[in-house]
């Protein structure tokens, strides 16, 4: 089978290498790609967001599946335009990823369908947001409505940092359209959990679960990012918790959003009232995928192809009974302003450890030699017995690899271990 992989991130790299496994495969395309996913993937110079150009080439090329990764050409159809040519291809339409591309839309979809999440408001106007903030309790959530790369929610602990917030959103339109509409919504506590599932229209498999690391230094201290690091083991859910995700989240979302395909992330708040729904993902995490599709052991185009054929209900996935965690290579100033370019070395010593993959994110690959290209750069993957054993060899690795301003997080996983 011929495949083409939509994306360029370390998400990206890890499906190209979980594919790559597959005695089915004849040839993986990669658009646009990365210096790693070079390896395993012809790149194919097309932007994730072209998705008529990339409708061509999966037709010229007679592309077999198409896999997409980001969030952004889901939101704009990609899918859509695919099947309206009659290729097969992994997502949801437009139309069932505004599950993830309006906060409002979604808000009133858990609500309708009495899935837990936090109480909330939807506001249109300014007036209407301040307004609401009178009657807010502190902390209080403000998400602007649309994609915002994950720059749209502001944790406000005073009412004048709210304010603020409203201002720069909403007025000043900092974020562009996606801040034309806010959600208000109530602060919950507890610990957050990543919950994938594979969805084909009619029935769905749930992944093991995963928790990730967005803020960018130690303690979960200073700005947001894409992620600085993410771990995966069995414990991150109770038993308790697993079966309330399927049965008050997952099930009813996928009863009312009928024809639903492709990938399904849960961000979960773990309460004391139990999980409740933060949002939806219409696609696989980043890098929540890297330590997950590590730990699958069933061929992932075996269950794309199921998904495609609407025979998901049939697949047993199997999983490795170990703990995997990846730790992320930014380069210093991320997530501000970073220079690229740098030389990476060590990678091919890194090879050589077993159990350990080195998925390329903000990587170019030239003359044989590997670059940085943006902030994060690389995904220190490594599985283990136990996810101490997992975090030493990722962390090991992590000083093997050099590049100049090469930084990462020293706490990856803490709050696993003490489980
Ligand atoms: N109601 C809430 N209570 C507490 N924290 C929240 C709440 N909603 C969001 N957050 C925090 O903000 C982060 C981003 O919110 P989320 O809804 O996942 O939006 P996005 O990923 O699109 O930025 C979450 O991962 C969580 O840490
Ligand atoms: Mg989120």
């Amino acid at each position: 089978m011929k495949v083409l992989v939509v994306g360029s991130g370390g998400r990206e790299h890890a499906v190209v290498d979980a594919l790559a496994q597959s005695s089915r495969i004849s040839k993986i395309f990669a658009a646009p790609g990365n210096g790693g996913i070079a390896e395993q993937a012809e790149l194919v110079a097309i932007s994730a967001d072209d998705i008529e150009r990339l409708a061509s080439f999966a037709r010229e090329q007679r592309v077999d599946l198409t896999f997409v990764g980001p969030e952004v050409p889901l939101s704009k159809g990609i899918v859509d335009v695919f099947i309206g040519h009659g290729m097969p291809v992994i997502g949801p339409t437009a139309d069932q990823a505004r599950l993830e591309s309006s906060k409002s839309f979604a808000k009133r979809f858990f609500e309708t369908n009495q899935i837990p999440t936090a109480a909330f408001s939807e506001c249109s106007t300014p007036a209407k947001a301040y307004h609401v903030l009178e009657r807010s309790k502190y902390p209080v959530v403000i998400k602007a409505d649309g994609l915002a790369a994950g720059k749209g929610v502001v944790i406000a602990q005073r009412p004048d940092e709210a304010r603020d917030a409203i201002k720069l959103l909403m007025e000043a339109k900092s974020l562009g359209e996606a801040g034309a509409k806010l959600v208000i919504e109530e602060f919950l506590a507890g610990e957050e959990a990543s919950f994938h599932v594979f969805a084909d229209g009619a029935t769905f498999q749930p992944m093991v679960a995963a928790q990730d690391h967005k803020r960018r230094f130690d303690g979960d201290s200073g700005p947001n990012t894409g992620g600085m690091g993410a771990y995966s083991i069995d414990t991150i859910l109770s038993i308790a918790q697993h079966d309330a995700v399927v049965n008050r989240i997952i099930r009813p979302t996928l009863q009312a959003a009928r024809s639903y395909s492709g990938i399904l992330y849960a961000g979960l708040m773990l309460t004391s009232d139990g999980p409740k729904l933060l949002e939806y993902n219409a696609r696989f995490g980043d890098p929540e995928t890297q330590v997950i599709l590590f730990r699958l052991k069933t061929d992932l185009l075996d269950v794309f192809t199921d998904i495609v054929e609407h025979r998901l209900a049939a697949r047993q996935l199997e999983w490795r009974n170990e703990a995997a965690a990846t730790v992320v290579l930014v380069a210093r100033e991320y997530p501000g302003r970073v220079e690229s370019g740098k030389e990476i070395t060590g990678l091919n010593e890194a090879k050589r450890i077993e159990g350990v993959k080195v998925y390329h994110a903000g990587t170019r690959s030239e003359g044989g030699r590997i670059y940085t290209n943006g902030g994060r750069v690389l995904n220190v993957t490594a599985r283990g017995a136990t996810l101490a054993q997992a975090l030493e060899k990722a962390y090991f690795v992590a000083q093997m690899i050099e590049f100049d301003g090469k930084d990462y997080r020293r706490d990856i996983g803490k709050k696993g271990l003490a489980k």
